[in-house]
């Protein structure tokens, strides 16, 4: 018989998860403490903006005109602990209020409440983004908990998705990791991802550490990536020299290669900032802190850029303070096609410039209403043109392609002044300056 799975926790990671595994053939069934969510859900809707995934998941809600129905959701953990032969956890791990480790109660909740309801052998997957040795305490509880006993088991399943790509990374993901502790294990895995694995993922099978590690490495190094070369942006404009064309000279090496070597503003979100700060956390619990001192490097080399991105504005306004300035924001999100401004370097700059007296206008494509919600004190408008009206320098903050399409003569007409600052370095110098803009971007030649 068909595996029956079950999806715990439905934010970006849960909600993908459970879509991705009904459109896989599975029976899923997705489980959140909020009632909320599960009434959005339940109606087809996705509680944030993810490029494909409302689509996906109206293919599969029980109850919707022309789904699957392969798809449901219950806030009942009975309910799930009797229909789940698999149980993803994929809960959120953020960090912990006043100190860098994560917050591990909604994992540890989660286990603690399903354990009871595991009555016969199941397998219990761990997604969520832990500090290593987490895995290990959680098989010791659901063994001793769980009616079940040895037969409740545990692995470790680390999840890569990126925001914007959410979908297409978990249905075609470029690696399954999994830590195990049983060939059983080992197989229910194979079986959960045949599909992915058939069309060519690699499948790589570990211990518990290793499952665990393999996902707060991979998130230091690609934030090791891009402040490596926003530190090469540093040495640019010490030196009159172009990031830009650093990154693409370095990037034709396949040994460094070109992606993740875009200087500007520097990486936030809800993964890349808070995973490092955990590792290194949990580094210094082990004894092994030194084998990450330089993370913290790579974290105030990254954290730099905003303030580095206020000060190039300032001095493009005239060096002195922002008061009377009317500066003008393109994107609040920590990246594009998404809404999420979770440590959002965008918003991060909007706000140090409004707290500093500017008057500051955004706009974004999809992350207004997120942004308003967590700065309602800054200026918004509904279109980049809006914003850009009246504004004595505009800053390009988030590459949506949207502002890559903006026409510069249009924008020129309606600023006060033809002054933009590319903090992402993803717009057309060129374009611009031909339409009389003055263009700057960070570690690149001026003007
Ligand atoms: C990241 C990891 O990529 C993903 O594998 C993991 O599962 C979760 O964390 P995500 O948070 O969606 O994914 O964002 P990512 O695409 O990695 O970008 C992170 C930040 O780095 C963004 O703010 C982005 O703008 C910035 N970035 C990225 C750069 O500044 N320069 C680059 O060259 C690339």
């Amino acid at each position: 018989m068909a595996l029956k799975i079950t999806v715990i926790g439905t934010g970006y990671l849960g909600a993908t998860h459970a879509a991705a595994m009904a459109e896989l053939g599975f029976e899923v069934m997705g489980l959140d403490v909020v009632p909320e969510k599960i009434d959005k859900l339940r109606r087809g809707e996705v509680p944030m903006y993810e490029p494909g995934l409302e689509e996906l998941l109206r293919r599969h809600v029980a109850g919707i005109e022309g789904s699957t129905g392969r798809l449901r959701f219950t806030m009942d953990w009975a309910e799930l602990g009797e229909f789940g032969d698999v149980h993803f956890v994929c809960v959120n791990t953020p960090q912990r209020h006043g100190e860098y480790a994560c917050d591990m109660s909604y994992v540890d909740s989660a286990i603690a409440s399903l354990a009871p309801h595991l009555k016969g052998p199941a397998l219990v997957v761990g997604k969520s983004t832990v500090p290593v040795g987490s895995a290990d305490r959680l098989a010791a509880y659901l063994a001793e908990h769980a009616p079940a006993g040895a037969d409740a088991e545990l692995a470790w399943n680390p999840e890569f998705l990126r925001e914007g790509f959410a979908v297409q990374d978990t249905l075609h993901p470029d690696r399954i990791v999994v830590g195990v502790r049983s060939e059983r294990s080992e197989k229910l895995l194979r079986e959960v991802y045949a599909t992915p694995v058939e069309e060519g993922s690699p499948f790589v099978v570990t211990d518990f550490p290793t499952a665990e590690l393999v996902k707060t490495s991979a998130n230091s190094f690609l934030a090791t990536k891009i402040s490596f070369i926003n530190a090469m942006a540093e040495l640019c404009e010490a030196t009159g020299g172009d990031v830009a064309k650093l990154a693409e000279a370095i990037g034709y090496d396949d040994r460094i290669g070109r992606k993740f070597l875009r200087a500007g503003i520097g990486f936030g979100g809800g993964c890349l900032p808070k995973d490092i700060r955990a590792f290194m956390a949990r580094a210094g619990e082990l004894g092994a802190d030194q084998a990450l001192t330089f993370l913290r490097e790579i974290d105030s080399i990254n954290m730099r850029q905003r303030g580095r991105m206020v000060e190039l504005t300032r001095q493009e306004l005239g060096g002195g303070p922002f008061l009377g300035k009317r500066v003008a924001v393109l994107g609040a999100t920590f990246k594009p096609d998404s809404d999420d401004v979770r440590d959002s370097p965008a918003l991060n700059v909007a706000g140090q410039i409004h707290l500093q007296g500017g008057q500051v206008t955004v706009y974004d494509p999809k992350g207004m209403d997120n942004a308003r919600r967590i700065f309602p004190t800054l200026g918004y408008a509904d279109s980049a043109l809006e914003a850009v009206r009246g504004a004595h320098v505009v800053l390009h903050l988030t590459e949506w392609q949207e502002f890559r399409e903006l026409d510069p003569a249009e924008l020129g007409e309606v600023a006060a002044e033809r002054v933009v600052l590319d903090g992402r370095n993803a717009l057309d110098a060129e374009a611009w300056r031909r339409a009389g803009w003055r263009f700057r971007a960070m570690g690149r030649p001026g003007a």
